[in-house]
C-alpha cells in the first residue's frame, strides 16, 4: 500500500483532456521519434509492441514535451521504468492489436507521491475507458480470469479489485457497447468516470490510482504514448 494516500488523495481529481497540445508539426514529430525508437518489448500473448523514449533521444522535442506537460498539470518529476539499457526514459509508446485489459499503474514504490498518467494519442482512432474506481497498491492488472491470474507480466495480476468496491452489477449497455473484451464479472462495482476517444493532439490526463483499460473498440490497431509522474515533495 503506498504510504503517503492522503496526500496523493488530495491531488486526486477528475480525468481530462487537453486539446491542442501538439501542433500538427509536434504530432509529426511524435510519430517520427516512434518509428526510430527501438523495440522494447513485443508481447506476442497480448498483441502489444512497447518502445521506450531515452532521455538521450530527441532532446529537443523531450524540451518541448515537458514544458507542455508542466503547463497542463504543474511541477512534477518523471517516473517511468528505465529503459533495458539503464537509461531513463519519459515514457512509453505502445502499438497495440488488441485492447488492453483493466488495470492500474500506480507503480511499485510505495515511498513516491505518484501523480498524474497522461495519454498522447498517436493514431486518430481508439479509446480509453477512465473508472471512478480507485486503486493504492502496486502496479495491478485486475482480472477473475485463472489463466489471466496466472499469466506473467511486469504488472501484479488480482482479483482483489471485487472486494474493494460495492460489487454492484456492471452496467450491461457500456459493457456491451465499449468493454466487450472484459468478461462483466471482472467489472463489478466498477463505474465509468470518461470514456476518451482519441484524437490527434490531444492530451488525456488522469490520476495514476484510476482503474482504466482500453474499449473494445480497436480498428486494427492503435498507437499511444503514455507517461507516469509523481510529486518531488512528500510533505
Ligand atoms: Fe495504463
Amino acid at each position: 500500500m503506498h504510504k503517503f494516500i492522503k496526500k496523493i488523495k488530495n491531488n486526486e481529481e477528475k480525468p481530462y483532456v487537453i486539446k491542442n497540445f501538439l501542433n500538427s508539426n509536434e504530432i509529426r514529430e511524435f510519430i517520427d521519434l516512434y518509428q526510430k525508437l527501438p523495440i522494447e518489448v513485443n508481447n506476442q500473448r497480448q498483441k502489444i509492441v512497447k518502445k521506450k523514449w531515452s532521455t538521450k533521444l530527441f532532446p529537443d522535442l523531450q524540451k518541448i514535451y515537458i514544458e507542455k506537460l508542466k503547463s497542463a498539470i504543474g511541477e512534477f518529476s518523471m517516473d517511468n521504468p528505465k529503459d533495458k539499457m539503464g537509461n531513463e526514459s519519459l515514457g512509453l509508446f505502445q502499438e497495440s492489436f488488441k485492447p488492453v485489459s483493466l488495470h492500474v499503474d500506480t507503480g511499485f514504490d510505495f515511498d513516491k507521491v505518484i501523480y498524474k498518467q497522461t495519454l498522447l494519442p498517436l493514431s486518430d482512432k481508439g479509446e480509453t475507458v477512465i473508472f471512478k474506481n480507485r486503486f493504492y497498491g502496486c502496479s495491478t492488472t485486475f482480472s477473475i480470469n485463472e489463466r489471466e491470474l496466472a499469466a506473467e507480466g511486469y504488472n501484479k495480476r488480482s482479483s482483489e479489485h471485487i472486494e474493494l468496491y460495492n460489487k454492484k452489477p456492471f452496467d450491461k449497455i457500456m459493457h456491451e457497447k465499449y468493454l466487450q473484451h472484459e468478461e462483466i464479472e471482472n467489472l463489478r462495482g466498477l463505474e465509468i468516470d470518461m470514456i476518451y476517444k482519441w484524437k490527434l493532439g490531444e492530451i488525456l490526463i488522469f490520476d495514476r490510482t484510476s482503474l482504466h483499460c482500453s474499449s473494445s473498440n480497436l480498428n486494427r490497431k492503435k498507437i499511444g504514448f503514455t507517461t507516469s509522474t509523481k510529486l518531488n515533495e512528500i510533505n
